[in-house]
């Protein structure tokens, strides 16, 4: 993501803690990170991302973004990838989180690297979550998998699940030394992924998170040479992890489809790189900075899904 001034002059709170359990590090039973929705052909999906709200927000023109995003669309379910919240209390999260709510339309969430940059601790926008009628929402403050959302949600006709919807927390930061860079899904959280996959088992998936993998990078300079299938145009490099890791490959292997993010506000590419579409969302709101905004919108049709499935919707 482009670091602009305003972004720079926000404190960066590297404390690990942020991300990691602070309780007794308990190991939940995979069918407890499960959530369930009833699949109907053309479920709709609407992911919004990077919302930024925090304390300079003017809520009248971000809330009147969100509310044209999910009336116009009418999805079945809305996914958020990642930060919601930036420099911001626990006033505006409550009040956030109910406006959500007030759409009476199932929506998930996962975590970027902003959302807990403010007055709060680590674990109360989840509290806040898991006290709504609508948020299909799963973390538990004392589990022993590294990250906070490490959830999945079934899309099931009857005992057979149609698709499955990994919610998955690519962390904030990594710091070594004076060097800074973004974290990555750790290694746990794959594994746990797999273990789901093991259980409950392999069927087509969509996986969401925050922050790019580096194949959305090898993706984009593919079909920069006219090599891969896709739509839309990045205009900011995809700032991935701090390094490389096997998570594509693993996902891939597992069922994944489509993985879908945000964190680059002004990227908006959907690509088909190794028979998994990479997706970016489009920025939902125009706070920080905002090029582009609107939302994306995935059809979900029997057991396969294309680039045509998945459209960007631009409001502005
Ligand atoms: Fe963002």
């Amino acid at each position: 993501m482009k670091l602009s001034k305003k972004i720079l002059l926000v404190p960066l709170l590297l404390s690990t803690t942020l991300t990691s359990c602070s309780g007794a590090n308990k190991a939940y039973a995979v069918a407890d990170y499960r959530k369930t929705l009833v699949y109907h052909d053309n479920f709709k999906i609407v992911q919004l991302t990077d919302l930024h709200y925090g304390v300079s927000t003017d809520f009248d023109e971000a809330n009147a973004y969100v509310t044209k995003e999910i009336k116009e669309s009418s999805p079945d379910l809305i996914v958020i990838t990642g930060d919601t919240f930036m420099n911001s209390n626990a006033k505006i999260v409550n009040k956030v989180v109910s406006f959500l709510d007030s759409f009476d339309v199932p929506f998930a969430l996962t975590y970027g690297n902003h959302d807990f940059q403010g007055d709060y601790s680590s674990d109360y926008i989840g509290e806040v979550l898991t006290k709504t009628k609508n948020a299909v929402f799963v973390d538990y403050a004392d589990d022993d998998i590294y990250g906070k959302t490490n959830y999945f949600i079934d899309l099931v006709n009857g005992e057979e699940t149609k698709y499955r919807l990994y919610i998955i927390d690519s962390n904030s930061y990594w710091q070594s030394g004076l060097f800074v860079g973004y974290d990555i899904i750790h290694e746990d959280q794959i594994k746990h992924l797999e273990k789901i996959a093991e259980e409950y088992g392999k069927v087509p998936s969509l996986a969401f998170f925050h922050i790019p993998l580096f194949e959305f990078t090898d993706a984009n300079n593919l079909y920069k040479e006219g090599k891969i299938e896709g739509t839309g145009t990045n205009e900011e490099k995809c700032s991935v992890g701090y390094q490389k890791s096997d998570a594509f490959l693993r996902m891939k292997n597992i069922g994944v489809k489509g993985m879908f993010i945000g964190h680059d506000h002004i990227n908006d590419t959907t690509l088909l790189y190794e028979d998994v579409i990479l997706s970016y969302g489009m920025k939902s709101t125009a706070e920080i900075y905002h090029d582009k905004i609107g939302y994306a919108s995935i059809n979900l049709t029997s057991s396969s899904l294309s680039l045509n499935d998945i459209e960007k919707v631009v409001l502005k």
